[in-house]
């Protein structure tokens, strides 16, 4: 007897395919039937007027702690993500120094040293979902270099090449920057180079956070291409968008230059969310000796451990009440207790490119999510899937549902790694999310961001059902995946 049949569903396959109506049994982990099911099964699922779609895979995340923080991982469960791409942006949990913090945003205390030690860790603390690392570049460059100004020296580079393929050896699916952050906006391209070389005999992919989003956009693009280039490996955009007013528009451009070079024969993707905010550590975007006055009027408080009241507000609000202006009330946050630890919400993004982003079969979705759960994080943690399909699809009809799930399961499974996951096959991993498409939407908001998206009826992980009508079962069974391994 298999485990679970779910019939009369609309399957979404996950390979952009007109849906098709059927049922789907699941047996040991695995899709065993697709089309009309014979097997008998212990549990029978009715999917009259619901859509099966291979689980979502959010491709951009700093979920490294999460997992192990959150092993339930509701806030992406309940979108339908069944996998996490983790070490994002050039930030990682891994590689670190056993009993110190690691090196990425989440600051966790580590008991690892390598990729082989997290997924241990990951993998004993009963995790509902399946994840695929990235080797961050940010990460590896503090842990190897003293002055991070510094260019650095051969052995210092050689050390750097040297965790990047440990870490593919052990799984990893590529190498990630984050080249506006520390230190990697101290890197030169030259060095980027040297170590996605590295990446290259495993066919990893090179992914960027790139050196700059907003006037120098499509210079950041051509680096990110020639680091492509001479590395002779694929490239994955994150979060493409164009910053600020004076950029909006762009995005047209850039995906142009990215057309060019995929005609040209290069392998380059993307990834968009579905917003028109960003998020990141505040002290990372402002010189404190001058802060960027437009930049500070976009600023929404997001987490702010020295002043939670200020938390879900907008900078200019609280400049206005302490009598000072929006520079100054950057520094009065950042430079308070605590403060480098604020996290930021900055709305300086056109809908318009978020649309031009949405319609290009290259883009693929990632929440850029950050977890912490003490604050009021941008509500792309709790809603992008959703909001997707609600918003753009359904709503707007940006995208054709068939489409937009293709763009969250097979090419984000093709392109990071996840072996015989993101379609619905006969033979495939059984990570699987069932939905009401006319219902599915994001509930999540700036103000109250910690709300799960509504429409989602149940998530089966590995063949577990994680996921029962808005609750949680509890169970785990999630893997740190390697990289084109099944
Ligand atoms: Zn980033
Ligand atoms: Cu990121």
């Amino acid at each position: 007897m298999a485990d679970t049949v779910i019939r009369n569903v609309s399957i979404v396959d996950g390979t952009g395919s007109k849906m098709f109506g059927g049922d789907v049994v699941v047996d040991e982990g695995r899709i065993v039937e697709v089309g009309s099911a014979t097997s008998k099964c212990n549990e029978e699922v009715d999917g009259s007027g619901l859509v099966l779609a291979p689980g979502f895979v959010d491709v951009h995340t700093h979920d490294d702690g999460a997992l192990i923080q959150h092993p339930g991982m509701a806030f992406k469960v309940s979108q339908g993500c069944t996998s996490v791409v983790v070490g994002n942006c050039g930030f990682s949990a891994v590689p670190a120094v056993n009993g110190e913090k690691t090196l990425d945003l989440s600051n966790i205390e580590s008991q690892w040293q390598d990729l082989e030690g997290y997924r241990r860790v990951v993998e004993a603390g009963n995790v509902a979902i399946n994840s695929m690392m990235l080797m961050g570049h940010n990460t590896i460059r503090s842990l190897e270099m003293k002055d991070l100004r510094d260019q650095p020296t051969d052995k210092q580079l050689e050390s750097m090449r040297q965790h990047v393929k440990k870490g593919m050896e052990q799984g990893a699916c590529g190498l990630s920057t984050g080249l506006v952050y520390k230190p990697g906006r101290w890197s030169q391209t030259e060095e980027i180079i040297e170590l996605a070389k590295v990446v290259n005999p495993f066919e990893g992919i090179y992914a960027t956070h790139m050196r700059n989003e907003n006037d120098h956009l499509l210079d950041a693009v051509d680096e990110a291409l020639l680091i492509g280039k001479e590395a002779q490996v694929a490239v994955q955009i994150s979060h493409h968008k164009a910053a600020g007013k004076a950029n909006w528009g762009k995005v047209g451009a850039s995906l142009s230059k990215i057309d060019a070079a995929v005609a040209a024969g290069m392998r380059v993707t993307l990834d968009v969310y579905p917003y028109t905010a960003g998020s990141g550590p505040m002290i990372q975007y402002f010189n404190l000796a001058n802060p960027d006055k437009e930049l500070a009027e976009a600023i929404q408080l997001a987490s702010c451990p020295a002043f939670r009241e200020y938390e879900g507000r907008m900078l200019v609000d609280i400049a206005d009440e302490l009598g000072i202006s929006p520079a100054d009330a950057v520094v009065h946050i950042l430079t308070a207790p605590e403060g480098s630890k604020t996290i930021c919400i900055q709305h300086v993004m056109d809908e318009a490119d978020v649309i031009t982003n949405l319609e290009h079969s290259l883009v693929m979705i990632g929440s850029d999510g950050l977890p912490d759960l003490e604050g009021r994080p941008h509500p792309r943690l709790y809603g992008t899937f959703p909001r997707v399909l609600g918003k753009y699809v359904r709503e707007q009809k940006i995208v054709h549902l068939e489409e937009a799930v293709r763009r969250m399961t097979s090419l984000s499974c093709d392109v990071h790694g996840l072996k015989e996951r993101g379609r619905v096959v006969v033979g495939g991993w059984a990570d699987l999310v069932l939905f009401n498409p006319n219902q599915i939407v994001d509930m999540a908001t700036y103000e109250e961001p910690q709300q799960e998206a509504v429409g989602v009826q149940r998530v089966w992980v590995n063949g577990r059902s994680v996921y029962e009508n808005g609750r949680h079962t509890g169970v785990g069974g999630g893997r740190v995946l390697r990289y084109n391994v099944a």
